[in-house]
């Protein structure tokens, strides 16, 4: 039985064939409409969500599916004291397969000890958020055709952005690319992704202040949002809130093929201006987070086509 705690449980082969079933799905959705029929998805949610949640519920009712679970942890019964473990154990009595977001880094992990079923990873705390990265994915090869060979700006919490984290241990597998970390100095990448990730992979990369300055060289920028709910200090928060903001002056300086990307949700890190730009990929983003998940569920339940 199979996991997806970490996008690094994952070959590259393995992300292979998770685009290439995706992109299948897309030409051919019929053909996978009663593919997990009789089978039930819970997606367990300790903390917020519009995409990954609905994306993976939208994802299994597509595949002939059946879903089940919650959307606040505050309406389990994890609010009279149930540890992760006995609900991950009770609720694999109930379903085949279990997608779950918690705000303590490694609770998909613990969770795994007490399942009879695949858990997936949908995001801890700010460590990493794997299918967020699925999306990111499917969304770079469907919008530039390809993995490598690229300059990848990443720009704003890169510190607590757990989808950073997890693109970065992604994207550092493939030949020739590049990073430019575009942050403030609060909001730099963690040590241990510097040391335990690029450094190893042997990954170039710089780490700036200026978007302005980094926008004419990227291939793909990755905005992220300054999240208020990692900040144990709202006065920090205050000041690095509206640290970048894209817009359509700022869009002048970059290539033409160049995409943006973003996990959403946004703030005010994206001009609203910005989403007329061709080159604005962020809500074709969103919708490819639901092919990819809907292969994620194949493969996960070892259902052939
Ligand atoms: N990208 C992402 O994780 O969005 P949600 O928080 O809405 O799920």
């Amino acid at each position: 039985m199979r996991h997806l705690l970490d996008i690094m449980d994952f070959s590259v082969v393995e992300l292979q064939e998770l685009i290439d079933c995706a992109m299948d799905i897309i030409a051919q959705p019929k053909k996978y409409a009663e593919t997990c029929h009789g089978k039930k998805l819970a997606t367990l949610f300790f903390e917020p969500s519009t995409r990954t949640r609905l994306s993976f519920e939208a994802a299994m009712y597509e595949l002939g599916g059946n879903v089940l679970g919650f959307s606040d942890g505050s309406n389990s019964s994890a609010a009279k004291g149930e540890s992760v473990s006995d609900t991950i154990e009770v609720v694999s009595c109930y379903a085949d397969i279990i997608a779950m977001r918690h705000p303590k880094e490694g609770a998909p992990l613990v969770a795994t000890r007490r399942t009879g079923v695949p858990i997936i990873n949908a995001g801890d705390g700010g460590h990493c958020h794997p299918t967020q990265t699925l999306a990111d994915l499917l969304t770079i090869h469907r919008e530039l055709g390809r993995l490598d060979h690229l300059t990848i700006g990443l720009c704003g919490d890169l510190k607590f952005g757990r989808t950073v984290h997890s693109l970065i241990a992604a994207m550092s597998r493939y030949e020739g690319v590049r990073f430019v970390l575009i942050s403030p100095e609060e909001l730099r990448v963690p040590g241990y992704v510097i040391n335990e990730i690029m450094e190893p992979a042997g990954v170039p990369y710089v780490e700036v202040r200026s978007l302005e300055e980094a926008m004419p060289e990227l291939d793909v920028l990755y905005m992220t949002r300054i999240q208020r709910e990692r900040f144990t200090n709202q006065e920090e928060y205050m000041r690095l809130k509206d640290s970048y903001v894209l817009t359509p002056e700022k869009m002048k300086t970059a290539k033409q093929e160049m995409r943006v990307l973003h996990p959403l949700p946004r703030v005010n890190e994206i001009s609203v201006a910005v989403d007329d730009d061709p080159r604005a990929a962020y809500f074709r983003q969103a919708l490819n987070g639901k092919y990819m998940r809907m292969a994620l569920i194949l493969k996960l339940l070892e259902v052939t086509v």
